[in-house]
């Protein structure tokens, strides 16, 4: 309920879990910022479940690596992960 709320709040995407207070608008900044490419990897660090990562990584292929020293938040990433079929192209190392 409290992540359903954040990403109504924040204008996220609706499968994003995040703590942060970085919204859709800025994230969409963020991508273009960073203009990262297929084969390029994104090291999120702090990067709690991997809400913000993995969504970079899904809109420019990218890959990504997720380090977190909560093997809880680093175990729900690795699931978030493989529910958006870029587990292969993702680590989140711990837990
Ligand atoms: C506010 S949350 C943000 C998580 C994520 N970046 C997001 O936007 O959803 C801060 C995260 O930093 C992690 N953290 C804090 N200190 C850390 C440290 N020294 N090493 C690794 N992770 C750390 C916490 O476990 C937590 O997941």
């Amino acid at each position: 309920m409290a992540d359903e709320l954040v990403r109504r709040v924040l204008g996220l995407p609706p499968d994003l879990q995040s703590t942060s207070l970085l919204s859709g608008a800025g994230l969409d900044e963020v991508v273009a910022a960073l203009d990262l490419r297929a084969g390029q990897v994104l090291l999120d660090l702090a990067g709690g479940r991997g809400g913000y990562g993995l969504e970079i990584a899904r809109r420019s292929g990218c890959r990504v690596t997720g380090v977190d020293f909560s093997a809880v938040a680093t175990e729900q990433a690795r699931h978030r992960a493989q529910t958006l079929g870029v587990g292969g192209s993702s680590r989140f190392p711990g837990g």
